[in-house]
């Protein structure tokens, strides 16, 4: 009876094929809607331009300063793309909370100190370097260089950057601290940037994929079926920003009690309702309420509660990676119980493994429902009865955890058949990427 209490309540979390696919076709839906010249308002899947029309071709060239702003580091870095290959070397800063959630004025000021900081270090002060900046959140583009911050996502809530120009935030903090050497030429979402960084050694790369502290992706459409910008020929990289999908209440019947829960506690509750079954941000709050649940149930611990157990976040989403570690002793599952101060018999170890694989696995299978919308259309814009494509990809999730990637190419390939899809790990960043953006800016006339 025990177990049937322990599979009642992990039930609502194990999603079946047919939920799967049906999460695929509204994912579909959704990008039809985000990508319609009028209908898009209600989209809750946004499908932003990003103005990067082309994948890497290997001719870039030029040294470039890059920022890398949103996911766990906040990175200062300076790239040489040369004939030889790319050179880059980078520097860490902590971006404090209170800064992430201060002004936008001591936010930007930060960001500027630090790169004084790097170029001082660096012995770049007297260079004018263009800048690539990744910015990973979601953005209206006007161009390469212009955009314009719709929401901020994540732990991120500065005050007075909502409906500004990001680029235009980071000139005027330059005027402030008279840096006045500062050449910002593209903005980039960090899957295009990790798009563009694995595009340059695998021509095949046409989509990027994040799923760390937040999760979202990106890929080449056609220019014809983006109905927000001019144009007709070729491609441009749409910045999806599906962390978002479900907003509008088209996933409410995934979501759980747990998820809800979750949600609630979260500074911008109600949004982001996808990235808040997926990424590295939620799982580990996702997992602490179910533990509570079970608690409460007499199920775990023997009905005990640890005060620490009810603390917000003290579940790191990197206990779900180490507890899920294939061979991994039971014994070191009760070490990291007790250091919640949990006292964990054999069974409560077994159990708590059980919860986590269950948040970990339905997160990598979303995820993949999600891909296999994208590649799916890809295929159909292509007239392709088989596509071939390269995603490239990062995040501390899918980089840390022992079965994610596993778990999300099996239902890939499960839910788009007829695609055969490569995963093209990004080893250094999307800054990078940025920098090749920047790279092909410098060379062309903006459009
Ligand atoms: C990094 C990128 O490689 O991956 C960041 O350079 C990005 O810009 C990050 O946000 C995503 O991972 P995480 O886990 O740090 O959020
Ligand atoms: C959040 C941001 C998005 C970013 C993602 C991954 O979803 O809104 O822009 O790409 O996190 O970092």
């Amino acid at each position: 009876t025990q177990r049937h209490e322990v599979e009642q309540l992990l039930a609502p979390l194990r999603l079946s094929r047919a939920d799967l696919e049906r999460v695929q076709g509204l994912m579909r839906q959704e990008m039809e809607r985000g990508l319609g010249r009028d209908s898009n308002a209600d989209a809750s899947v946004r499908m932003l331009p990003t103005y990067v029309c082309n994948t890497p071709d290997g001719t870039e060239r030029g040294d470039f300063l890059a920022l890398d702003l949103g996911g766990t580091n906040f990175r200062v870095l300076v790239v040489r793309v040369m004939q030889e290959g790319i050179h880059m070397a980078s520097e860490i800063y902590v971006v404090p909370t209170s800064i992430m959630q201060g002004t936008g004025e001591a936010l930007f000021d930060h960001i500027i100190e630090c790169i004084m900081d790097f170029q001082t270090k660096q012995n770049l002060m007297e260079q004018v370097l263009p800048l690539g900046f990744t910015f990973s959140f979601p953005c209206q583009q006007l161009g390469l260089d212009k955009a314009v911050l719709l929401t901020w996502t994540k732990g991120f809530s500065a005050s007075g950057c909502v409906g500004q120009d990001v680029v235009q935030l980071l000139r005027e903090a330059a005027q402030r601290k008279q840096h006045l050497a500062l050449k910002v030429v593209a903005v980039v979402n960090d899957t295009v940037g990790t798009m563009m960084a694995c595009g340059y050694d695998d021509p095949r790369c046409e989509i990027g994929l994040i799923v760390g502290t937040g999760t979202n992706a990106c890929y080449m459409e056609e220019r014809k079926n983006v109905g927000t910008v001019e144009g007709e020929e070729g491609r441009m990289c749409i910045n999806m920003e599906w962390g978002a999908f479900g907003d509008n209440g088209c996933l409410d019947d995934i979501f759980t009690t747990f998820d809800r829960m979750v949600d609630e506690k979260t500074i911008n509750a109600g949004k982001q309702r996808f990235e808040k079954l997926i990424s590295g941000m939620y799982l580990g709050e996702i997992v602490r309420h179910i533990l509570l649940a079970m608690v409460d149930k007499q199920l775990l611990f023997r009905g005990k509660p640890s005060l620490k157990l009810q603390t917000k976040d003290i579940f790191q989403t990197k206990f779900l990676s180490t507890i899920e570690t294939d061979g991994l002793a039971l014994q070191h599952v009760q070490d990291i119980l007790r250091d919640l101060e949990l006292d964990a018999s054999f069974e409560d170890s077994v159990l708590v493994r059980e919860v986590c694989q269950t948040v970990s696995l339905r997160a990598a299978q979303l995820c993949a429902a999600g891909l296999a919308a994208v590649v799916e259309k890809m295929r159909e814009n292509r007239g392709l009865a088989q596509l071939a494509v390269t995603v490239g990809v990062d995040g501390t999730l899918y980089k840390m955890h022992p079965h994610f990637s596993h778990n999300l190419q099996q239902m890939l390939q499960d839910l788009a058949p007829n695609c055969a899809v490569t995963f093209l790990q990004s080893e250094d960043g999307s800054g990078k990427g940025a920098a090749l953006v920047a790279a092909v800016a410098c060379r062309e006339p903006s459009p």
